[in-house]
């Protein structure tokens, strides 16, 4: 993030002159131009393996300069293995990484000092003061102090910490916690920004800040990497996506086209009686595709209205119903047979 200190200054930005890719472009118009150049990030045969666990298994992408990517999938589908292999945090099993032109097995640390990461779980120092955390992690980067406590105070005044400054970690909220976390993860003004999680846990008025902050980092042409398992916030964020399932990517596209490809314009949703079994034989015909979920039925179709219509003729003694469109969770739902939140 460019909160008015040149790009120059940050720590790597020599080493990407020499040789190493286009490198990061500080404005999003030039962010726009350099877009299908060469990938920042580009993977190929990617492996994680855990002992016997394969956690990542052969996945391929290209992430794009000042673009939003989302890896979206469900518990366990590796997408924080993904996300620790980028940052250099977790060595690649099998495969080629290239992140930001370089090999993370060779160039880790000039790596780590353009990336910012906002891991999964919080790991900010409890004990310290909101304003220290700061500091003590711009220092890991040889960042001069005064440059540090500039940046900070623009930071907090980004994360709404201001206030919080001198408090401790440990009481703050889970929502400041996590914009604290994304905060450190700025102070070294990184090119890309790895998030892997940030909304989970958060109110939704927490979100919304947060999105907005993201927002904001996108349109100075920072790239992010994002997992959520929020369909919402991928639609909303992201530019593109894959949807991972076991290690694999099933599907790779924008939000719209992968709707427009795994579901249909409408969905109609029936909330069944408890207890009720045979929904999916009573409304067979009715839509193109019908799943059945613990509470609810889903019918697939591009006419919601003349669905509920022949539900309704069928005498179908559902509780509520709701035609909608289709969303990612759908996508989802279509290409791993999961709800996105478990
Ligand atoms: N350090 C580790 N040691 C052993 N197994 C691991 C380790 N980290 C992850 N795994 C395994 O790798 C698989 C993928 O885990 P990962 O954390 O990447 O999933 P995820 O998509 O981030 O899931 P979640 O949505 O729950 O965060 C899981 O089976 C997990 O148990
Ligand atoms: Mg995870």
């Amino acid at each position: 993030m460019r909160l008015g200190v040149q790009a120059a200054s940050q720590p790597g930005a020599q080493d990407a002159s020499a040789g190493t890719p286009p490198a990061v472009a500080p404005s999003a118009a030039s962010a726009q131009r350099s877009v299908r150049s060469e990938p920042l990030i580009c993977a190929r045969g990617l492996v994680k393996r855990f002992g016997s666990i394969v956690a990542v298994d052969g996945i391929d992408f290209d992430i794009y300069l000042g673009e939003s990517f989302g890896f979206l999938g469900p518990n366990g589908a590796g997408k924080t293995s993904t996300m620790r292999m980028i940052a250099c945090m977790s060595p690649v099993s099998e495969g080629t990484l290239r992140v930001l032109g370089m090999d993370p097995a060779v160039d880790g640390a000039k790596i780590r000092a353009r990336i910012g990461l906002v891991p999964q779980e919080d790991s900010l120092d409890l004990e310290l003061t909101v304003l220290d955390n700061l500091i003590i992690y711009g220092r890991y980067f040889d960042i001069p102090r005064r440059v540090i406590r500039e940046r900070a105070k623009r930071l907090l005044d980004f994360a709404e910490l201001t206030d919080r400054a001198h408090s401790k970690v440990d009481p703050l909220s889970g929502g400041m916690k996590r914009r604290l976390t994304i905060a450190r993860a700025l102070v070294s003004e990184p090119d890309l920004l790895i998030l892997d999680e940030p909304t989970t846990g958060l109110d939704p008025q927490a979100r919304h800040l947060l999105w907005d902050r993201l927002y904001r980092l996108k349109a100075q042409g920072v790239t992010l990497v994002i997992t959520t398992h929020y369909m919402d916030e991928a639609e909303q964020l992201c530019d593109r996506l894959v949807v991972m399932n076991d290690g694999r990517i099933a599907a790779e596209g924008t939000p719209h086209s992968l709707i427009e490809r795994y579901s249909t314009k409408e969905v109609l949703e029936l909330r069944k009686p408890l207890g009720m079994t045979g929904v999916a034989e009573r409304l067979a015909g009715i839509a193109d595709r019908v799943e059945e979920l613990a509470d609810r039925v889903l019918l697939y179709t591009d006419d919601g209205d003349a669905a509920l219509e022949a539900v309704r003729l069928r005498e179908f003694p559902y509780e509520h119903a709701l035609v909608r469109r289709s969303t990612l969770e759908d996508v989802f739902l279509r290409l791993t047979g999961r709800s996105l939140i478990d």
